[in-house]
């Protein structure tokens, strides 16, 4: 087994950790509560930069709060159009010259590999905030926490991921994340937006998986209903996306047949998967798991950085 040695290390692929470290930072995540209201030094002096070649709303600014709510300092920017990109500068040029300023990166991008391949360049830990439609680690961890608070525990609950599974990141790191618990994973999708191959592969190795289209059919087992976007931008032809469009809608009536205490995430932005009613529902739980960003990126920052053990 691998030690539990967080310093210093990328965090690229949640493929890349165990269920016991995965455990241990939920478990440090969870000390991080207190310290999100109060406020710490605790990474006084060191500084987080932002690379983000792709929108964000949330991934980027819960880093940046994350790294001042620990004493921290953040720079970056959110429009690489603005950057030496825009005069032919490449991906791995631009992280030899970040590192001399920062201590840690967090770095979107819209290519598979981009994080892997600023791993490989940089001197400081690379936190990957998503890489084209490949994965989002920190969001399968904040997705593990939610579900880990709000249920109690992972193993034993029947989970259910539903929307883009075949250009979703997030659905990628947490699908790969959730086959180290014993969970039953259920993948609702189109068939034109089936999960990835190569996730099913390694998944259904581990854990049971079924695979199918329609929701409602689902609905009444599952203890969790992971909706997703469908990734409008990652579709190489508008016809195929305007087939799929709309095709999963989360409302009321739906949720008549679901579980009183089975819970909704999403990891947002939403579009219109999740009917606006359904906000002030007992099921809805995804701007808890906004929040829950937020100590998960807490506790991450602090570990690679080695302020904790
Ligand atoms: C997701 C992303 O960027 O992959 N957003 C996020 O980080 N919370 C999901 C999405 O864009 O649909």
């Amino acid at each position: 087994m691998r030690s539990l040695e967080f310093k210093g290390r990328d965090i690229v692929s949640i493929e890349d950790f165990s269920r016991e470290e995965i455990n241990y930072i939920l478990n440090i995540s969870k000390s991080m509560e207190q310290l999100a209201s109060q406020g710490s030094n605790m990474l006084k002096g060191k500084i987080l930069a932002t690379l983000f070649f792709e929108p964000s709303t949330r991934t980027r600014l819960s880093f940046e709060a994350a790294m001042l709510k620990l004493g921290g300092a953040a720079i970056g920017f959110a429009e690489a159009e603005v950057t030496s990109v825009r005069k032919g500068e490449n991906l791995a040029d631009t992280i030899r010259a970040v590192e001399n300023y920062a201590d840690v990166i967090a770095l979107r991008h819209p290519l598979d590999g981009a994080a892997k391949l600023a791993a490989e360049f940089s001197k400081v830990p690379i936190l990957n905030a998503g890489s084209g439609s490949e994965e989002h680690p920190t969001q399968a961890l904040m997705d593990l926490y939610t579900i880990q608070k709000e249920k109690g525990r992972i193993d034993g609950l029947k989970i259910a991921l539903v929307g883009d599974l075949r250009y979703g990141r997030t659905v990628h790191s947490l699908a790969y994340a959730l086959s180290l618990y014993n969970i039953e994973l259920y993948l609702i999708s189109p068939e034109s937006l089936k999960m990835r191959k190569e996730v099913i592969h390694s998944v259904e190795k581990k854990i049971s998986v079924f695979e199918g289209t329609n929701l409602e059919d689902v609905i009444p087992q599952v203890d969790v209903l992971y909706v997703t976007r469908i990734q409008k931008e990652r579709f190489p032809d508008a016809a195929e996306y305007a087939k799929v469009k709309g095709t999963y809608k989360v409302d009321l009536k739906l949720l008549k047949n679901a579980k009183t205490d089975m819970i909704i995430l999403h990891p947002l932005p939403r579009v219109d998967e999740i009917s606006a009613e359904v906000d002030s529902a007992p099921q809805a739980r995804y701007f808890q798991q906004v929040r829950n960003g937020l100590v998960v990126r807490m506790a991450l920052l602090a570990l690679v950085l080695g302020a904790v053990k």
